[in-house]
């Protein structure tokens, strides 16, 4: 905001004590440039202002026309030569176009020609052009003493009537020439210094409406992640801390009883380590672990291979969340027996192929359930509580393989759209190989199942490239524009599997 114009302000105030019209004593200054200064200088109680709206009118194209060259019916008049031949018709179309017409009608209207055969002729000597005479009026004034006038005008389409926005101004309670800067804070220097006592503070503006408030926008992935927490709070169980992404291989796979000869201990599938390469130490029931791998013992014979220290050292970026449930386990196994229900939402790590369905990570949605109760029979039946408070209620299951579950299962959901039994998840009952040697009893059980995140999200998200859901090239216009929250709370079977099988209440 210019000083210069509120000081003009100030200045005209003090010598003329009043400005009636802002816009008729600023010509060249625009209404909102105006209104600017003036809120500036009364929120100081320098002036006091009313709005006026002024109503002009202002000339049109054609009325701009007949105010240069004379109203038509003045131009096609000087165009008849006096005397009784005239002039032909034809001759003004040729010379005035479509004002010919115009000009000739209004001009018999004021008895000025008149037609004669196919020519037109004059009635009188001279004539006075008032309709550019009031053109003239409504362009220096902004109106004309008549309405008829002002009413013939407009309906000729020569003048428009226009609102203009207008100040009348007046000097203030605080008035003065001067302009003072005005502190918005309250600084530590001013009340150091004294100064606050001499400053001159702005007011608050009430009427202002503050900046629109930026929240934050939840990603999908932790949107459905969210889902998933709820069911597994609602049926018990406690999450797991995932905070560790860097793990022992022995945390990630030997406590786990997966061979160290085995292909996902591979560099093609796991992501090593170059710095540091190796844990410090491991903890002390490695020996345990190593004589089940080599020697076997609770039933088993083991793999019966050189187990070694060092692989079981090399740190990996955990390639799933079962390494957090082994160690939870083995915490477990430290207390009084409890039965226990863990789970675990969070990034794993596997060195793949990139492709649009496939990232070197992924978030592994996982539960475990330790009861001497437990059997496979238990685990099937509380997946299918667990789907079905997912929306999915018909499973099946298919024998599968994992070194370090014993049956292991994989979960099934049937795809009506693909008219076939897709898998969802993985399952199993750990093997004794791995829950004795972190101290479980004999008779504690433990079911554990896992399931990706990010394939529910894509297909209730409507995502079908991984890379616009996860990485540098997610859009973060799609994370804003993404409902805080569906109304649709059971995920049901599309999430699953790409459409809508079953509405679920
Ligand atoms: N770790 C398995 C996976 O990565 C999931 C799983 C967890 C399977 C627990 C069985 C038991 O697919």
């Amino acid at each position: 905001m210019s000083d210069e114009l509120k000081l003009t302000i100030l200045r005209k105030l003090d010598s003329e004590g009043l400005i009636e019209n802002t816009t008729a004593t600023f010509k060249d200054v625009s209404v909102e440039t105006i209104l600017g200064a003036l809120k500036s200088l009364e929120s100081q109680e320098k002036i006091a202002y009313d709005t006026l709206t002024t109503e002009v009118w202002t000339i049109e194209a054609e009325g701009k026309d007949q105010l240069e060259n004379g109203s038509y019916e003045a131009q096609v008049f000087e165009a008849v030569p006096p005397g009784n031949e005239g002039i032909s018709i034809e001759a003004l179309k040729a010379k005035f176009g479509a004002k010919a017409n115009l000009g000739q009608g209004k001009g018999f209207k004021n008895k000025w020609i008149k037609k004669s055969g196919s020519n037109i002729v004059r009635l009188v000597d001279s004539i006075t052009d008032q309709t550019k005479a009031d053109l003239e009026t409504v362009h220096q004034t902004g109106t004309h003493p008549s309405k008829d006038v002002i009413k013939d005008l407009k309906r000729r389409s020569l003048i428009k009537q226009n609102k203009i926005l207008s100040y009348a101004v007046r000097k203030g309670a605080n008035f003065s020439t001067e302009l003072k800067r005005q502190a918005t804070d309250l600084t530590l220097e001013m009340l150091q210094s004294g100064a606050w006592k001499s400053a001159e503070f702005k007011k608050f503006n009430f009427d202002s409406l503050g900046i629109n408030p930026s929240g934050g926008h939840l990603h999908p992935l932790m949107k459905v992640r969210e889902e998933f927490r709820e069911v597994f709070f609602e049926t018990g169980f406690e999450e797991m801390p995932t905070n560790n992404f860097v793990d022992s291989s022995f945390w990630n796979f030997d406590a786990l009883f997966v061979p160290q000869q085995h292909p996902a201990r591979d560099l093609q599938d796991t992501f090593f380590l170059k710095e540091p390469a190796v844990a410090n130490s491991l903890p002390d029931f490695w020996p345990v672990v190593r004589d089940v791998h080599e020697k076997g013992g609770y039933g088993s014979i083991g793999y019966r291979y050189p187990w070694s220290e060092a692989e079981s050292k090399k740190l990996v970026l955990r390639t799933h969340t079962t390494s957090i449930s082994t160690y939870m386990l083995h915490k477990l196994a430290q207390q009084p027996y409890r039965p226990a229900k863990y789970f675990s939402i969070d990034r794993v790590y596997r060195n793949e192929a990139v492709d649009a369905k496939h990232l070197a990570e992924f978030h592994q949605v996982e539960g475990v359930i330790a009861d001497k109760n437990m059997s496979l029979g238990s685990l099937i039946d509380f997946l299918d509580i667990f789907f079905k408070k997912m929306g999915i209620s018909d499973l099946r299951f298919k024998p599968t393989y994992n070194p370090y579950t014993e049956p292991s299962m994989e979960i099934f959901s049937w795809h009506e759209g693909l008219r076939e039994w897709v898998e969802i998840g993985n399952s199993g009952m750990f093997r004794p190989e791995m829950l004795r040697p972190l101290g479980l009893a004999e008779d504690v059980r433990v079911a554990g199942f896992g399931l990706s995140l990010e394939r529910p999200t894509m297909i209730k998200y409507g995502i079908d490239n991984i890379r616009a859901l996860v990485g540098h090239k997610v859009d973060l216009g799609m994370i804003e524009a993404n409902p805080a929250c569906r109304l649709d709370k059971k995920m049901g079977k599309e999430v699953f599997q790409g459409r809508v099988v079953e509405a679920e209440s």
